[in-house]
């Protein structure tokens, strides 16, 4: 049994280990995957509605990208890592780092480590990562063990990261 496990685990762990060039995307979306269709993803709030706040990242359904919810990706220092910028807009940051935090637009950048099951070659509004975490990098550049985390109607915040919850499972789309 215990072989098994070891076996089943180190699938599970390779299954999350893609690096995807999100930096290459003109433009990118933030989806979560735990609510279908797939169209709930990271919105800059520009106006405060019910507990989002003007400049929180909040979780918002919407068909197709608009300014707001289309970001860009910049790979920086160890393979994996990332800031995200709202496309023409701020950067992102975290309110703090312990979980509970909120994303939130910020002159503070956070870097983020983005692991994904697979990758794609992706334009408009397609695919471009799937089955991806994405983990509060500390300024040190140790991992926090904080991840995204979806919760319905409400802003995006950190949790302590957790590979069966499926609220932190996340798709990037990349946008026109
Ligand atoms: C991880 O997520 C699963 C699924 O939501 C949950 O059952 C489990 O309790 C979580 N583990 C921890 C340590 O929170």
């Amino acid at each position: 049994m215990q072989s098994k496990f070891a076996i089943l685990a180190a699938f599970v762990a390779a299954a999350a280990a893609a690096v995807c060039p999100l930096d290459q995307l003109g433009g990118l979306t933030v989806v979560t995957n735990s609510v279908s269709p797939l169209q709930t993803r990271w919105d800059v709030f520009t106006v405060n509605s019910g507990a989002v706040n003007v400049g929180d990242v909040g979780w918002f359904r919407n068909n197709q990208p608009n300014g707001n919810e289309v970001f860009k990706a910049q790979a920086v220092g160890t393979s994996g890592h990332f800031t995200f910028t709202r496309r023409g807009g701020q950067d992102i940051g975290v309110s703090g780092t312990t979980a509970g935090s909120r994303l939130i637009a910020s002159t503070t950048t956070a870097t983020f480590n983005v692991n994904c099951g697979s990758c794609f070659q992706a334009s408009g509004n397609a695919v471009a990562a799937e089955n991806c975490g994405i983990q509060l990098v500390n300024g040190d550049g140790t991992l926090s063990n904080l991840c995204v985390n979806f919760q319905s109607d409400a802003v995006a915040r950190l949790l302590e990261c957790n590979d069966s919850n499926s609220n932190q499972n996340i798709l990037i789309f990349s946008a026109p």
